[in-house]
């Protein structure tokens, strides 16, 4: 289980008690007297469950870590070559009351102590989704607590905003992880514009398959390796064709290059998947590193390209708009990071990119994105100490973010797809609470 090195030691304030008025018809009275209390008395839970990590951390109202852990499940990864739903769901189960009891004891504080509890319902594979969200309903119904439901991409997005304390909206993000790629324009907490989407693959699973594909350790993720292997290659040696140059939108598309890559590896006539790097010739080596290198550099070229074009139709739309908030797990890549820099510099905003342990999952951004929502009043009441038996939890394992914009139409259209939740923006438009 991996700690991060954000723990400090706490004085135990009264707990803030929320007006217990969820819905937005009353938000705005809320939110005076919530905003008017002390944001350090204001002490989140948040937990994380949506995929392979079992994450939870203790966040206050004023932005401090108050504790983080992480248990990641890189061994499963392992030997599965993916993520199994049921295996982890099972990890899961089997570490979500020691993740959640030590971020409690390593934040010095009790179920007593805390605001409220903030789980990711969604996006992600529902049994995990589950495991988190019975967690923290059981955490809730003991001390009696609200619980506010998260969207693991918004959370990414307003992670920025805890780093970044100055970071107002409208702004532009670029959200990078194993399950998505997405710009979008933030106009609000809970108010977004979907400018781009990915038609096939994500960046990361992209990375993750081609880090597999090139028989590298994966045991700290198949990102990372590959990022590292690229460090050694020739980023120009193979010449691979960058995806949708034809399509003038900022979608993206993956499938196509790792196909590039696959045929570039078996032209090799090694098999690499089945021979580890650590027992491969210096030559082999060689030509791994510099498949790996070009492979990166066309990768983060389509993130960039389609940036450009983001920034420009966000422009048109938000003139205010001065940041680009680049998170996700892709986004702790160095080679990314600063190539995304140099996008924002040209284009005259700043990059807001969190720390590397910030952009992977983790338990802040869940227990961040939840004081956003409950400072604005948007919470659910306390469940009961127990659920009942029968009791349907609320997940949302397929659930947009916000509404797609429709490039040279006049406004962003609602995403409506079979068995798709309506995204968090077209709910929070109609008003509500953050559960509904
Ligand atoms: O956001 P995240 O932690 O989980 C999801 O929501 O999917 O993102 C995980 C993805 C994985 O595909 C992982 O390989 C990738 O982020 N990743 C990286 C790096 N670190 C993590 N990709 C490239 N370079 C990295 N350094
Ligand atoms: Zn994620």
């Amino acid at each position: 289980m991996a700690e991060e090195p954000h723990f400090r030691t706490f004085q135990k304030k009264p707990r803030f008690r929320p007006q217990p008025l969820p819905f937005s018809s009353t938000a705005s009275s809320v939110e005076a007297t919530n905003r008017s209390r002390s944001l350090d008395d204001l002490v989140v839970l948040g937990i994380e469950t949506s995929c392979d990590d079992t994450a939870a951390a203790v966040v206050s109202g004023n932005g401090e870590i108050l504790s983080q852990v992480v248990s990641s499940q890189a061994d499963l990864l392992l030997r599965f070559g993916g993520v199994a739903p049921k295996m982890a769901e099972e990890a899961h189960i089997l570490v979500i009351d020691q993740v959640v009891q030590q971020a409690l004891d390593n934040s010095k504080l009790t179920g007593n102590d805390l605001s409220a509890v903030a789980v990711t319902i969604g996006p992600g594979l529902s049994l995990c989704l589950r495991v988190g969200v019975s967690k923290a309903r059981r955490v809730a119904g003991r001390f009696n607590l609200p619980i506010v439901g998260v969207h693991h991409m918004e959370a990414h997005a307003l992670v920025a905003r805890l780093i970044e304390r100055d970071l107002q909206f409208p702004f532009l993000a670029l959200l990078i992880s194993g399950g998505h790629n997405l710009l979008i324009l933030a106009r609000d907490v809970g108010h977004y514009v979907q400018l781009g989407t990915t038609i096939d693959d994500a960046i990361g699973e992209a990375y993750d398959k081609i880090a597999r594909w090139l028989g590298l350790d994966l045991s700290k993720g198949g990102g990372p390796a590959l990022e590292e292997l690229a460090c050694e290659g020739d980023s120009y040696f193979l010449k691979f064709k960058v995806p949708m140059r034809q399509h003038k939108d900022c979608n993206f598309s993956y499938a196509g290059l790792k196909t590039q890559v696959r045929l570039a590896i078996e032209s090799t006539n090694i098999c690499m998947e089945s021979s580890p790097i650590a027992t491969a010739s210096s030559s082999d080596r060689k030509s791994r590193a510099n498949i790996a290198a070009s492979f990166q550099r066309t990768a983060v070229l389509h993130l960039e390209e389609r940036c450009e074009r983001a920034i420009e139709w966000a422009l048109a739309m938000e003139p205010s708009i001065k940041c680009l908030v680049v998170s996700g797990g892709v986004a702790s890549n160095q080679y990314v990071r600063s190539r995304l820099n140099y996008v924002a510099e040209k284009n005259g905003l700043c990059l807001v990119c969190p720390p590397p342990c910030l952009c992977t999952d983790n338990g802040v951004m869940v227990a961040w994105t939840g004081i956003e929502h409950f400072l604005l009043g948007r919470f659910d009441l306390p469940p009961p100490a127990n659920d009942p038996e029968d009791f349907v939890f609320d997940i949302r394992p397929r659930w947009p973010l916000g509404e797609e914009y429709q490039h040279g139409k006049s406004d962003a259209r609602s995403v409506k797809r079979a068995r798709m939740y309506p995204s968090l923006t077209s709910i929070m438009i109609k008003g509500g609470s953050s559960q509904q």
